[in-house]
């Protein structure tokens, strides 16, 4: 339990346990929103954390830090081969999948960023918004056709965390009989298990048999855009990429709809529109940007020069940590929310900033995706409400990501058609 200020003297991420705070072990991550306002009233706008292991790191509570570390890709950089610590990094290590350097968009630095990014910002730029909707509202449907006719379900497991997956492997032009594959492979591929390697090679497997297909007949996708963009991408590099896409669309956008579902689901606010209205789904969707963002903490940055950072000296090949909530509820920038609600304000860090936050216009498609998830939900069953007491609902244990274990619902239970072979519903029952 973090109580008193300190002064910003201690915390060198070099010494572990001088004076840091450890982001894991029980109970750690139960109230996030506490947590950070701790972490600021002791140490600022710049924290010393220790992550699993007793790894040290910097963990950036303010929004102008954060604003400064993403604006300086030069200085706080993406390539985390410059880490010192890898040396203490021991085998097994549970935040590898998100340090460990890969040959992707993410790592990338420069002119190299640039061409990688650019290309995928081309290729999602493509996708009419009209056309995505429309599909969207499509497998939506499908999903809610699987449990319309019960009266009750799990809106998390049975609908926030599907419908991204069936969009985007659509987007991709997989095949829908490969999509629950597919799913069930991604799904294993996030387990801390020893199945967990062998499922993420599936999924790689067939990204690279996705984009030979393509390559050799392209179709109106996102692959075929990459592979044919000026870029110039080599096959390898085209699959790395849209394995990385799917993976950071997947589980945000899923904790977006699932997240937007609970506020509107236990809020007086939004009680009248979930019976009718319409205006404020936008705002139950922007307003859990500031609150619950699905992308709470990123890691992160690695210094490139000794420098400093709210007041910090950082030494280079320091580990910065983007405390992406935290710095959406500093108290210096932090909006009133209390009679406009988050109307219209968009200036959160939910997607980051700079060069590499979540590339334009990914953050549009979410949101396509995750308005059309809750209006057609609202639309089919528009009498759902909470199953169980709202205090009931348990998050997700994780530093990294802000979503909902179960969102368990009923409703008077509606007509659904008998799922043809080959719907969403049909396929995932
Ligand atoms: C609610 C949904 C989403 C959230 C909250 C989210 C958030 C983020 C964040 C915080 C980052 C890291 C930025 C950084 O390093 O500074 C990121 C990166 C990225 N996101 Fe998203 N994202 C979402 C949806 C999507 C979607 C739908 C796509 C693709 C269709 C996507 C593609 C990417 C890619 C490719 C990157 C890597 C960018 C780079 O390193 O250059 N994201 N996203």
């Amino acid at each position: 339990m973090i109580e008193q200020q300190h002064p910003r003297t201690g915390g060198c991420p070099m010494r572990p346990g001088t004076d840091a705070v450890p982001l894991y072990g029980a109970g750690f991550s139960d109230d996030p929103a506490k947590l950070y306002r701790e972490m600021r009233a002791r140490y600022g706008t710049v924290a010393p954390v220790l992550l699993d292991g007793d790894i040290p790191g910097w963990f950036v509570l303010g929004y102008r830090e954060l604003h400064q570390v993403t604006s300086n890709p030069e200085l706080f950089a993406r390539d985390s081969r410059r880490w010192h610590a890898w040396e203490h990094i021991p085998e097994g290590w549970p935040l590898m999948p998100f340090v460990g350097h890969q040959p992707s968009v993410m790592f990338a630095e420069g002119a190299e960023h640039r061409r990688r990014a650019g290309a995928i910002s081309d290729a999602l730029t493509a996708i009419d918004q009209f056309e995505l909707r429309q599909i969207c509202e499509r497998l939506a449907d499908g999903l809610i056709d699987a449990f319309a006719g019960s009266g009750e379900t799990d809106l998390m497991v049975h609908y926030a965390a599907r419908l991204p997956l069936l969009v985007i492997a659509e987007l991709f032009g997989f095949p829908a009989t490969e999509v629950p594959e597919l799913a069930a492979d991604i799904a294993a591929s996030l387990n801390a298990d020893d199945g967990a390697i062998a499922a993420h090679q599936r999924v790689a497997a067939r990204m690279q048999r996705l984009v030979k297909a393509r390559r050799a007949r392209p179709g109106a996708d996102v692959p075929s855009r990459l592979l044919g963009h000026q870029a110039g991408l080599a096959d390898e590099e085209v699959v790395i990429d849209l394995l990385v896409m799917m993976a950071a669309a997947q589980q945000p956008t899923a904790n977006w709809i699932g997240n937007t579902l609970r506020l509107m689901l236990t809020d007086d606010r939004f009680a009248v529109s979930l019976s009718g209205g319409r205006r404020s789904v936008g705002q139950a969707l922007n307003e859990v940007l500031w609150h619950d963002t699905p992308t709470q903490n990123y890691i992160g940055r690695w210094a490139a020069r000794d420098t400093q950072l709210g007041g910090r000296r950082i030494r280079t090949g320091d580990l910065v940590i983007l405390g992406l909530a935290a710095a959406n509820t500093d108290p210096q920038v932090r909006p009133d929310f209390s009679e406009a609600g988050a109307d219209g304000n968009q200036a959160h860090m939910s997607f980051s900033h700079g060069e590499h936050a979540c590339p334009y216009p990914a953050p549009e498609i979410a949101e396509v995706i995750a308005k059309a998830a809750v209006e057609v939900l609202l639309d089919r069953l528009p009498d759902v409400m909470l199953a169980v007491p709202a205090e009931d609902l348990v998050w997700h244990p994780s530093l990294w990501m802000r979503g909902l274990v179960g969102l368990p619902v009923e409703f008077t239970p509606a007509y659904t058609p008998i799922p043809a072979m080959g719907t969403p519903g049909a396929l995932y029952g």
